[in-house]
């Protein structure tokens, strides 16, 4: 079972930032997960939520700020002072740092409330630049996105994200030509679920796994990864 760091390590570090990715590195986790939106003039940047007020000092839509404008706000004092400074990563930083490293990246795209124009594209292309489109899993909730991305780009890694119990997901995630299955976690643990995913070869990758009873259950049930918000702990688990 792989372990990938929920927007990093967001248990200890600022999420979505390059030292909370550096630390799910150091943590030894397999991979990352990180969330993108973009910037008024189309940079793809790093960021969860549409608005910046939760983890930053600014206000109001990510969209509505150019990429300089997200660049002066900080993005590390709301979770501690000792990140004080930290800022909101562009992707392409992100794609730059893992040139140093072997982690999957997994790229959600936040296409669910924000239409972000050509977000897919402009995604590809970067992963294409940096030569990583066989370590990249792209991901959405908004399952359109997948069908764009696809049509982009005919072989990159893509999975449905989904939070409840869609009837077997592995026969609708090939009707948008995904590859993988990324579910809320009680979903991963479905026998039906994980039966019918193995039978269709489809990996299922459950998000966010905390709960450490959790992390040893998916670590034996045919959980392929799972997302969490401490990889080192899962990481130590999966030690024994
Ligand atoms: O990609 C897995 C997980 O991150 C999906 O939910 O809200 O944490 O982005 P969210
Ligand atoms: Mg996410």
């Amino acid at each position: 079972m792989l372990i990938f760091g929920h927007r990093g390590s967001a248990g200890t570090h600022p999420e979505n930032t390059m030292i909370s990715f550096e630390e799910a590195a150091r943590a030894g986790a397999d991979g990352i997960e990180l969330d993108i939106q973009l910037s008024k003039d189309g940079v793809p940047v790093v960021i969860h939520d549409e608005k910046l007020d939760r983890t930053t000092n600014g206000t109001g839509w990510v969209k509505d700020r150019t990429f300089y404008e997200l660049k002066q706000l900080d993005a590390g004092a709301w979770f501690s002072d000792k990140f004080k400074g930290t800022r909101i990563p562009s992707l392409e930083e992100v794609l730059v740092w893992a040139q140093g490293n072997s982690l999957l990246i997994n790229l959600e795209l936040k296409t669910g409330i924000i239409l972000y124009p050509q977000i897919e594209e402009k995604v590809i292309r970067l992963v294409e630049q940096y030569g990583l489109t066989g370590r990249v899993i792209i991901s959405s909730f908004n399952h359109y996105s997948l069908v764009e991305t696809r049509r982009i780009h005919r072989t990159i890694k893509t999975a449905i994200l989904f939070s409840d119990g869609l009837y077997e997901p592995w026969k609708y995630a090939k009707t948008v030509e995904a590859d993988g299955l990324h579910c809320h976690w009680p979903i991963a643990a479905y026998p039906v679920i994980l039966d019918g995913a193995k039978q269709a070869g489809m990996p299922i990758r459950a998000y966010t796994v905390n709960d450490e009873a959790r992390m040893r259950e998916f670590m034996t049930n045919g959980v392929s990864a799972i997302f969490t918000d401490w990889p080192e702990k899962a990481v130590r688990i999966r030690r024994g």
